[in-house]
């Protein structure tokens, strides 16, 4: 039961059944109580005390973060308080991220300087080529990117000192300018391609793109449409508060561990199906499906729990995710350019019909980001493998702004959960032989 305190404090009382014990604890800004204040509820003075079981982290804040809202009932996400399709409409991937990064937007020349640093950092030690050289030609681009990225920490030593503030930043601009570079390699790579280097002059996804797409001409030139299609998307996957890849992050870096080592495992997190893997999940689902006409069967499947709808729901929001309908716009536009792709057709029945359905309905589950940006990617002439890396690299931004907000947090130590242990009580060891 909620209440205020005798000291005007708003506290919840808890009353133990099995010793008939009243507890108060405070309720904290956020609607929070304090887990270790269960501690103190105890059968007996032997007694470790009380605590929160909460397998997956459903309910339980792992931190104070002023870098991203969402509000899932109503579908908002806003990065230090502006408006997603504010930011998509009328910023810069790069803008976006000295915003997440630094809590303001930037001044024109704070920008010049952001993006000049960020710019002029895209290349990689030759050595880090002879490295993802090493890769067979068909190893998948996440697997490379990772290993690239944890391989990074070997060049900048100095990357361990995690209290500098100035060293924390150097790294950050690293990170942000290589993972691009890193990306391209691994795609060319997979093509059989010569690397391209990165160009300097372009904008941060045209010379992505660049690095990507160039073939034979020093004149290539992206479509404008498809560098500020890729942009939108980088700027819609910034971040996304404590998801499960940014909790690795935070976890990994709670160790002290250098930012290169934290974000490959960040990485490693974003990579499966349920997460960042789910728009490669989600070509793979809509390319099986095959046509409108197998829909039904499939979605037959989907209700008798034999099949998931990739693309759909998510554990936080509950309503249709504010990415996927700007997302979807974007499409539009790209399909201009590249052509239709024809798994829209499909895309856009299951749609119809998961927000028809009770089944979707009484379950919340609406699109997420990957419904639909997968159908982009593919128009642009992008694999199935390089997805994840599509979402790694503007991601990355969130997590280097959150490992930031961690390091500076002096309530934040190395992270470890508790266990309820449900094993064998303690018992002797016994040879083998003696065995049955
Ligand atoms: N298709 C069919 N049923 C689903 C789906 C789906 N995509 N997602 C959830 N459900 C059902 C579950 O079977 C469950 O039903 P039940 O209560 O009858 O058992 C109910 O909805 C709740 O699902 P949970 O798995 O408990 O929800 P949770 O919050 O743990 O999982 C998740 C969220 C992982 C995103 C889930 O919805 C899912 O697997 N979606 C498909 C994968 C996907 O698109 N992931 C991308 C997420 S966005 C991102 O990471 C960037």
């Amino acid at each position: 039961m909620a209440d205020k305190g005798s000291e005007g404090k708003n506290t919840l009382s808890i009353r133990d059944n099995r010793t008939g014990r009243d507890y108060e604890v405070d309720i904290l800004e956020g609607d929070v109580i304090r887990a270790m204040d269960l501690r103190q509820i105890k059968v007996d003075d032997g007694d470790f005390g009380m605590m929160a079981y909460d397998p997956a982290f459903t309910n339980t804040a792992s931190t104070r973060s002023a870098v991203t809202f969402i509000d899932g009932d109503k579908g908002i996400l806003r990065y230090r308080g502006y408006q997603i399709d504010q930011l998509a409409e009328r910023s810069t991937h790069l803008e976006v991220a000295y915003l997440i990064l630094k809590g303001e937007l930037p001044t024109q020349s704070e920008l010049d300087d952001f993006v000049h640093e960020v710019t002029f950092h895209t290349y990689v030690h030759e050595n880090i080529t002879d490295l993802l050289e090493g890769f067979r030609y068909d190893a998948h681009a996440m697997g490379m990117v990772i290993s690239g990225v944890a391989a990074l920490s070997t060049f900048y030593p100095e990357a361990k000192d995690v209290h500098d503030p100035s060293a924390r930043w150097q790294q950050i601009i690293r990170l942000i300018a290589k993972l691009p570079t890193l990306a391209a390699y691994a795609f060319r790579h997979h093509r059989g391609l010569p690397y391209v280097y990165p160009e300097n002059e372009l904008s941060y996804t045209a010379n992505f793109l660049n690095m990507l797409f160039r073939i034979g001409t020093r004149d290539y030139k992206p479509s404008p449409v498809l560098e500020r299609a890729l942009d939108i998307l980088f700027i819609l996957h910034a971040d996304h508060e404590q998801n499960c890849s940014t909790t690795a992050m935070r976890v990994i870096g709670s160790s002290n561990a250098d930012p290169y080592s934290a974000l490959a495992g960040a990485m490693g997190a974003l990579y499966g199906p349920l997460h960042g893997g789910a728009n490669e999940a989600v070509l793979r689902m809509l390319t099986r499906i095959g046509s409108v006409d197998n829909i039904p069967d499939f979605m037959d499947r989907v209700r008798n729990r034999e099949e998931r709808l990739m693309g759909f729901g998510h554990r936080v929001y509950k309503a249709y995710d504010p990415r996927a309908s700007i997302i979807k716009r974007t499409a539009d536009e790209v399909f201009e350019v590249t052509g239709r792709n024809p798994l829209l057709d499909i895309a856009l029945e299951l749609e119809r019909i998961a927000l028809n359905e009770d089944y979707f309905i009484e379950r919340d589950l609406y699109p997420n980001v990957d419904f639909y940006s997968g159908l982009i990617y593919q128009a642009m002439g992008f694999p199935v493998e390089m997805f994840p890396v599509l979402f790694a690299i503007p991601r990355t931004v969130g997590w280097l702004a959150q490992w930031e907000e961690l390091l500076e947090d002096p309530e934040q130590r190395i992270a470890r959960p508790r266990q309820v242990y449900v094993g064998v009580d303690g018992r002797d060891f016994v040879p083998p032989g003696d065995r049955g």
